[in-house]
């Protein structure tokens, strides 16, 4: 009984990281989990603490741009901020700031 309470945890812990647990029955508390992070540090931060981790790393990026003297914003890289789907310039304008 218990080793199958593992290894259910376990398949659960794996489907959670590929993001393939959408929605469900989380708590408010729960991370949302990302849906199309490819970087390797995007996909840290995924893996973390979901979409609220990856904002965190995002809005450093921010930072580290307007530090550089470039005005930046997330509607810079992202169509919206519901799904946070990727402008055409997202993937090359985020590498170098990451
Ligand atoms: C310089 C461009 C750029 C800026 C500015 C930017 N993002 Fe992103 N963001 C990206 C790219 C590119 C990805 C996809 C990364 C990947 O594929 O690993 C991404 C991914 C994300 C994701 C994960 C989406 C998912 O579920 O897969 C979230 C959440 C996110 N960004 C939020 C934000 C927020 C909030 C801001 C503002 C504080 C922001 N981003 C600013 C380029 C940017």
């Amino acid at each position: 009984m218990k080793l199958r309470m593992l290894l259910t945890s376990t398949a659960f812990a794996a489907l959670f990281s590929f993001g393939l647990v959408l929605g469900g029955d989380a708590s408010a508390e729960d991370p949302k989990p990302c849906v199309a992070a490819t970087l390797p540090k995007v996909k840290a931060a995924c893996e973390k603490g979901g979409q609220a981790e990856v904002k965190k790393l995002m809005k450093a990026v921010v930072d580290k741009a307007k530090a550089a003297g470039k005005e930046m914003k997330c509607l810079s890289c992202h169509k919206d901020l519901k799904a946070f789907e990727q402008t055409p310039n997202a993937m090359d304008d985020l590498k170098p700031l990451l």
